[in-house]
């Protein structure tokens, strides 16, 4: 897997432009844009801030890898984090910067980069933080060593994965959609939008072969197009990241489209959202 093919399609579908309809309907409102997308995502995703309540960044050198439209940035920032962020995208590193820009907040460094070359020097950050993106890195090893290099020993890793262990992977993704796909595929069926990419994509792919779960799991993440993805239990985690140990983790967001899961007090145990807390070895 190139790593040019995960940035062109980070670039061309910014995370979270899907739920708002993309930037182009607000015709350069990029305020009202970022107030719509703060409030979708915190109305769904509400533990995000309660989680990042949780942590102390009062006064720490914070490096956010995968930086989206730049919400959690400006959480971190709000609450007292000396913040420095990369996105390997130069679509998400400029709307950071127009955010902050328009937010008149302060920062020390934004930069267009990859996990996978961490452009700061060794042992500089007291918390790293990344959220949603570690799943769609292929070469997670190089990942993890160059975030144990620019982490100070005593610092803290702080990331959301995938969770394996969760209704999405087990029920929807695992039996639901890859049921439904079939169904859709053998009655000639196409009812256009997302499903019509999925049909699509096994087409080109054949079937059985896009069925696979090493396959399928790529595009039921993140779309239809999205190049890479995985997921993680606390097994995954240890093998993948092996220069650090796991301090704690906790599991949040009941989610599993199509079905209505959200209602579901569940979360802690069959969550979507894997947060993991590691600290250097
Ligand atoms: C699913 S989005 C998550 C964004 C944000 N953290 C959030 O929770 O909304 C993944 C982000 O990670 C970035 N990304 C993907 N691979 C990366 C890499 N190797 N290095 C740095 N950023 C990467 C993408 O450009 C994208 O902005």
């Amino acid at each position: 897997m190139n790593e040019l093919e995960i940035q062109k399609f980070w670039n061309e579908h910014p995370c979270g432009d899907v739920h708002m309809g993309g930037i182009q309907p607000y015709l350069g409102d990029y305020e009202k844009f970022f107030s719509d997308y703060d409030r979708y995502r915190y109305r769904k995703e509400g533990h995000i801030l309660r989680c990042l309540d949780q942590i102390d960044f009062r006064g720490k050198h914070i490096l956010e890898i995968g930086l989206g439209q730049g919400a959690d940035s400006e959480q971190i920032i709000r609450r007292g984090g000396l913040w420095s962020g990369i996105d390997l995208t130069p679509e998400s590193v400029e709307r950071v910067r127009t955010r902050f820009s328009l937010r008149q907040l302060s920062y020390q460094s934004l930069k267009q980069g990859s996990v996978l070359k961490i452009p700061f020097d060794d042992h500089t950050f007291d918390i790293i933080f990344s959220h949603g993106v570690l799943h769609h890195v292929p070469d997670v090893e190089s990942a993890q060593r160059e975030m144990h290099r620019v982490l100070k020993s005593g610092g803290e890793l702080i990331v959301m994965v995938y969770a394996k262990w969760s209704l999405n992977y087990l029920l929807s993704i695992y039996a639901v959609r890859r049921l439904g796909l079939m169904a859709l595929f053998l009655t000639h069926y196409n009812p256009g939008g997302i499903f019509g990419q999925h049909l699509a994509n096994a087409r080109e792919m054949g079937l059985w072969h896009y069925l696979e779960m090493k396959n399928f799991i790529h595009k039921n993440t993140d779309g239809p197009l999205n190049p890479y993805s995985r997921v993680y239990g606390l097994r995954e985690v240890r093998r993948d990241f092996p220069n650090f140990e796991i301090v704690r983790c906790h599991k949040h967001f009941m989610h599993a489209p199509p079905l209505p899961v959200g209602w579901l007090p569940l979360e802690g145990l069959l969550g979507w959202h894997l947060w993991v807390h590691m600290k250097p070895i």
